[in-house]
């Protein structure tokens, strides 16, 4: 199985049920920073995964439109699903691939990347990740973002034992847990202290963000262009 590849799209909500009450409090903290948006705001979604956040925008803000983009056809497929069972198949425009290759010229009102940066590992991609994002919004708008980080304490471990006891508690195999000390994950996965996270945002343009989430590793920031 390879990072969401079919197999791991089919698996992936089911493997993250338990800790889903941090992802639905995670996009209420996300809500609260989008909430003054436009009533027919068009947004940004960008690795929207199987669509938790889309339907979860779109139930809230009738007037909303959004692209969903994600690399993962299997994702997105599932994203896809979503939102026609939410009926909400009018209002989402798909895009299976990266900001790299977005044709549309259409500037948006806002975006989100809820858990998705932190799979760019090399720094400098990164940073233009944010960037792009802050090239295809207009002057002002938000971007709610959210990954896991580091913590402050004890030269910024302190928080991954505990983020292995949710990995425990979420039914993740001990293999993987263990993965996240030994530094087994460093090629698909970068996680930073919260500092080196607002840099990156910085760094691409964007206003100092403001952390609007945490439960445990998993920060939300919110900023705006
Ligand atoms: C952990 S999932 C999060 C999905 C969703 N945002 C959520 O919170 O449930 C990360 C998603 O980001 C996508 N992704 C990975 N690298 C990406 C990139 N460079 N640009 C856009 N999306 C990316 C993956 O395909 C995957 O669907």
């Amino acid at each position: 199985m390879r990072p969401f590849d079919a197999e791991h799209a089919a698996k992936y909500d089911q493997t993250f049920a338990k800790l889903a009450p941090w992802a639905e409090s995670l996009r209420l903290a996300a809500h609260c920073a989008l909430a003054e948006l436009p009533s027919e705001a068009h947004l940004l979604c960008v690795g929207a995964g199987t669509g938790a956040e889309l339907a979860f925008f779109a139930e809230h803000f009738p007037g909303w439109r959004f692209t969903a983009l994600d690399p993962s056809g299997a994702m997105l497929e599932r994203c896809r699903v979503r939102m026609d069972e939410g009926g909400f198949v009018e209002r989402c425009t798909y895009h299976e691939g990266y900001l790299d290759d977005l044709t549309t010229t259409e500037t948006f009102d806002g975006a989100t990347s809820l858990l998705v940066s932190q799979f760019v590992v090399d720094r400098t991609r990164r940073v233009d990740f944010f960037r792009q994002i802050r090239n295809r919004v207009r002057p002002g708008a938000p971007l709610v973002t959210a990954d896991l980080c580091l913590g402050r304490a004890q030269g910024g471990r302190a928080l991954v034992p505990l983020w292995q006891q949710a990995w425990r508690y979420a039914g993740i195999p001990e293999e993987r847990v263990r993965a996240l000390e030994t530094g087994a994950l460093d090629e698909m996965l970068s996680i930073v202290t919260s500092e080196a996270y607002a840099s990156l945002l910085t760094e691409a343009g964007w206003q100092e963000p403001v952390q609007v989430f945490q439960a445990v590793m998993m920060h939300g920031w919110a900023t705006t262009a």
